[in-house]
């Protein structure tokens, strides 16, 4: 099982912390179901952002801190657990993609979702993505679990300039981000390896 019925399926655990292990593993061990604060520089001035693939909330404090109006969007099981669980209110949770992608954002952010989307399902959230916002901030593992490079996925949409593009990893000590390594968005893009990379995509003006 892999993709929307897995994350569903992990959503309906009964135990919440299953729940919170599944979508940050190592939080068992005791890594802190805290936001990661991107690495990257994020645009200013955020009135809307969506949280795409918000899981239980684990990033709304930081969103909160940087976005006048937060949103989340999810699977319909994942956002009944975010109502249950998430650490703070935001101003709108919707499993509906069809209202929720006809809206504008001054912000898209994905964090660790793209890695687990199927190829067909990630190049049609790209291409709206790229309608909906000025600005797409995403971390991902760089090969999914569909195999494909998600990178190379956004590459080949030629939708996006990357403004940003940094390998990092969570530092165990500060519980937080540390950037890691220096390599392009061209050469990571095409690159086999596993690692988590943070980017921040601007939409190609449209001709
Ligand atoms: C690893 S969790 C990350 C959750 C949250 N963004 C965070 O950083 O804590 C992956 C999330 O992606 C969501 N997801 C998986 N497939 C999806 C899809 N096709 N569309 C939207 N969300 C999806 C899952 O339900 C889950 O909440």
């Amino acid at each position: 099982m892999s993709g929307r019925e897995e994350w569903q399926s992990i959503a309906a655990e009964a135990d919440p912390d299953e729940v919170r292990e599944r979508i940050f593993t190592g939080y068992k061990q005791g890594k802190p179901f805290t936001p990661y604060v991107p690495t990257i520089a994020l645009p200013p001035a955020i009135e809307w952002v969506l949280d795409f693939g918000c899981g239980v909330g684990r990033n709304f404090p930081y969103l909160k801190s940087i976005a006048r109006q937060v949103a989340g969007f999810d699977l319909e099981p994942m956002i009944q657990r975010c109502r249950e669980l998430a650490p703070e209110q935001i101003d709108l949770l919707s499993s509906d993609w069809e209202e929720v992608s006809r809206r504008r954002f001054d912000l898209v952010f994905a964090s660790l979702v793209l890695q687990h989307v199927d190829r067909d399902d990630c190049r049609r959230y790209l291409e709206d993505f790229a309608r909906m916002a000025p600005a797409t901030y995403v971390i991902t593992r760089l090969q999914s679990d569909f195999g494909a490079n998600v990178l190379g996925l956004v590459a080949e949409s030629g939708l996006f300039e990357v403004r940003e593009c940094a390998e990092v990893e969570h530092d165990s000590e500060k519980n937080e981000l540390r950037q890691v390594g220096g390599r392009s968005f061209d050469e990571v893009s095409r690159a086999t390896g596993n690692l988590h990379y943070e980017v921040l995509l601007i939409p190609k003006p449209r001709i």
